[in-house]
């Protein structure tokens, strides 16, 4: 019989645990400085926790590759840190109060000291970087984070306006997708692979970050702030429109896309509750609609890669954990 094609999430855990324990020392490590203040709140956000996917995809990628230096331990610390300071970051723009459950940075250092931690976080991601003397490495990287610095920068632009699809896509590209490509790409930059191999995990990490991107916005909008551990109905609040309610404004009745763009303009939910948006959103099927596209996202990451070759029983059990990322990105409740 041959083996299943899909891994059970233990089989995946099983393959990388030692590995993603091996990641946090190295955060840990990277995020000593002379300054107290930068330590503190770089302890703060290692101990909050997260679900670490960014680094879990690093590390499949290249064990599907068949690579095993160290170097994926340091690139693995590389995307969780350059993923931290963003949100550092992200938490600032959106004077946002909660992360992974807690109080987030801005709400204890204040927004200036929180600005300055982040982009010591980020240029420390660049040293780690720096230490595999690779361009190709830094190329990916610098790329990334104009690409993210631009979405965000493009969203701020759009707040409080209708955004088309296209718009949308575009800016969920930048601000998420890229990191999961580069993610990927970096796994395979690392192995040594042939372009065309960088090229189709790169294709992966797209589809599964366009996907994941979907999905914390479905959850946004139908999610509580407990399981979340950041607030819920956020988006609407500061005035962005997200799949299901690009949808909802293109099939509504005048008076539910007049509902929808009263809270988009006011953003608060005084004049037109939470609960009537939710209320339009599930008559037009739009909840239904972006999950819809969030599993076509995640089939198209499983296609991209299902004819990768694997190299022995350890690449085949990676790629198969590969296989298994996308439902949980698509099943996952926070
Ligand atoms: C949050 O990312 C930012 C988005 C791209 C939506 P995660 O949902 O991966 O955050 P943590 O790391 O698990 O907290
Ligand atoms: C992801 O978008 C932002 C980053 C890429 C940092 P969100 O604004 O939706 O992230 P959350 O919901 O605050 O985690
Ligand atoms: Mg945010
Ligand atoms: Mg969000």
């Amino acid at each position: 019989m041959s083996a299943p094609s899909i891994a059970t999430a233990k089989e995946v855990f099983d393959l990388v645990s030692d590995d993603l324990l091996a990641i946090e020392l190295e955060f840990n490590q990277q995020a000593q400085s002379e300054v107290a203040v930068i330590r503190d709140i770089a302890r703060y956000l290692i101990a909050g926790g997260g679900k670490r996917i960014r680094p879990l995809l690093l590390l499949l990628g290249t064990k599907a590759l068949g690579f095993t230096g160290d170097s994926r331990i340091r690139l693995g610390a590389v995307v969780e840190m350059l993923h931290t300071a963003t949100l550092v970051h992200d938490d600032i723009i959106d004077d946002a109060q909660t992360r992974r459950g807690q109080p987030s940075a801005n709400t204890t250092w204040g927004a200036s000291k929180c600005v300055l931690a982040g982009d010591w976080l980020y240029m420390q991601s660049f040293h780690t970087a720096l230490q595999e003397r690779n361009f190709h490495i830094l190329d990916l990287l610098i790329g990334l984070t104009q690409q993210m610095v631009e979405g965000e920068l493009l969203q701020m632009q759009k707040l409080g306006h209708l955004i088309n699809e296209e718009e949308y896509f575009d800016l969920i590209f930048r601000k998420t997708a890229m990191l999961f490509k580069v993610s990927m790409q970096l796994g395979a930059s690392l192995a040594g692979s042939p372009d065309a191999i960088e090229q189709q995990l790169g294709e992966y990490g797209r589809n599964l970050g366009l996907a994941f991107q979907i999905v914390d916005d479905v959850l946004d909008l139908t999610g509580e702030e407990s399981t979340l551990g950041k607030p819920a109905a956020s988006d609407l609040r500061e005035g962005k429109a997200t799949l299901a309610v690009i949808h909802a404004l293109e099939r509504g009745t005048g008076a539910e896309r007049e509902a929808i763009r009263t809270v988009l303009a006011d953003r608060d939910f005084t004049r037109v509750k939470h609960a009537t948006i939710l209320e339009i959103l599930r008559h037009h099927g739009s909840i239904e609609y972006a999950m819809d596209a969030a599993r076509a996202y995640a089939e198209a990451a499983r296609q991209s890669i299902a004819d990768l070759p694997a190299a022995d029983a350890e690449a085949a059990k990676a790629l198969r954990a590969l296989q298994w990322v996308p439902g949980y990105v698509t099943d996952r409740d926070r």
